[in-house]
């Protein structure tokens, strides 16, 4: 992760997260930045040199965390805001990143967390609307496959909301898929990668196993193992941190990564190509308008969605798992706005 020699190391951020090849003003703000994301995440931010202003908003604690990570020696300025300030933390942002709202506890499903997230989300997305309309808006609040549509349909009701500008952060599923398969390979999850397509939530988490060089041998038990670790990695960390919430760390890195990839898409860097949860025609026939598959991100945010390719028998039967809850999960949150 560091370079090797130590003047190296402290002249240059991480260069395995990040990328930049080219870069232009970047304004981001991340609302809910106190959290357990949160932090790590402006810190992360913070590192990125794509990003030159990082506007940092909570109901609770944001000065503080950017008194704190302002002082990290990159190029950006940080700044904090307080609980009343949301609309002076959204003046001339490009990039919104929510990781608002309540984590789950042991024994809760995403959707649990429903009744409190989706105002929370819903509340912000119509300050995003007014303040920056024109904000790029990656949603990691959850229940992901319900909180997009919400944010969706408040932007629309606005009159503002632009397809390509709003995106569910899924890498969390990529960067997990892409770990377990090289535990399983035993090679680097660089040689990993999953695209992993649907949506956010253990049954409508589908990993395409085949179309990887290393896990379209899988079968039997191993293939059954692995598929149902990347769908329900989440519930491994709930578990593990017995009521003291989920996932952090792992998703601050995961925000980061698709922060990054969306700024070097802004940026006019060509071939950027992740997993994200958008508005997308591939089963809107079936009622289901947003979904994730390998989507190219470029200077207007999405540039093309791609198809989700040739599936196996067993990918074929999850995505049949994935396709009703998933339906259900976007009407929750579109009938939540209506
Ligand atoms: P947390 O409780 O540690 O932090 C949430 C923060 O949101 C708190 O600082 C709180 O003050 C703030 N907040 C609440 N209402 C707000 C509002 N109206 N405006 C601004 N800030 C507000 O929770 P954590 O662990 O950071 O998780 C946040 C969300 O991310 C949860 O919904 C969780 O389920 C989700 N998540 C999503 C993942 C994904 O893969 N997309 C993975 C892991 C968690």
């Amino acid at each position: 992760m560091f370079a090797r020699t130590a003047a190296r190391a402290l002249a240059a951020p991480s260069s395995r997260l990040f990328s930049s090849s080219a870069s232009r003003l970047t304004k981001v703000a991340v609302l809910g930045a106190g959290g357990g994301i949160g932090q790590p995440l402006s810190l992360l931010l913070k590192s990125d040199p794509l990003v030159t202003s990082l506007s940092l908003y909570d109901i609770r604690g944001a000065p503080g965390v950017a008194a704190d990570v302002s002082h990290v020696d990159t190029g950006s300025e940080v700044t904090g805001y307080a609980a009343d300030q949301l609309d002076q933390a959204l003046e001339g942002v490009e990039v919104v990143v929510i990781p608002a709202g309540v984590p789950r506890k042991p024994g809760m499903t995403r959707d649990d967390l429903f009744n409190t997230n989706a105002s929370i989300v819903r509340d912000l997305a119509a300050s995003v609307a007014r303040v920056s309309p024109d904000a790029h808006i990656l949603v990691i609040s959850n229940p992901v496959n319900s909180t997009v549509p919400i944010v969706a349909a408040t932007l629309e009701k606005a009159g503002v909301f632009n397809p390509a500008h709003v995106f569910g952060v899924t890498t969390l599923d990529v960067v997990r898929a892409a770990r377990f398969l090289a535990g399983v390979s035993g090679v680097s999850p660089s040689e990993t990668v999953v695209p992993v397509v649907g949506g956010h939530s253990g049954p409508t988490i589908v990993p395409l196993l085949s179309q990887t060089k290393y896990g379209k041998s899988l079968t039997g038990e191993v293939y059954d193992k692995l598929v149902h670790r990347i769908q329900y990695g989440g519930d491994e960390v709930v578990k593990a941190k017995d009521g003291a919430g989920s996932a952090t760390l792992s998703m601050a890195y995961a925000g980061a990564k698709f922060a990054n990839a969306l700024l070097r898409g802004l940026n006019g860097e060509k071939g950027v190509v992740t997993p994200t949860f958008v508005k997308s025609p591939l089963f809107a026939d079936q009622g289901i308008d947003f979904f994730s598959s390998l989507v190219e991100l470029g200077p207007n945010g999405v540039e093309k969605i791609h198809p989700i390719g040739e599936l196996s028998a067993e990918e074929q039967k999850l995505l049949e798992g994935c396709l009703p809850e998933l339906k259900k999960n976007i009407e929750k949150g579109k009938a939540f706005v209506a």
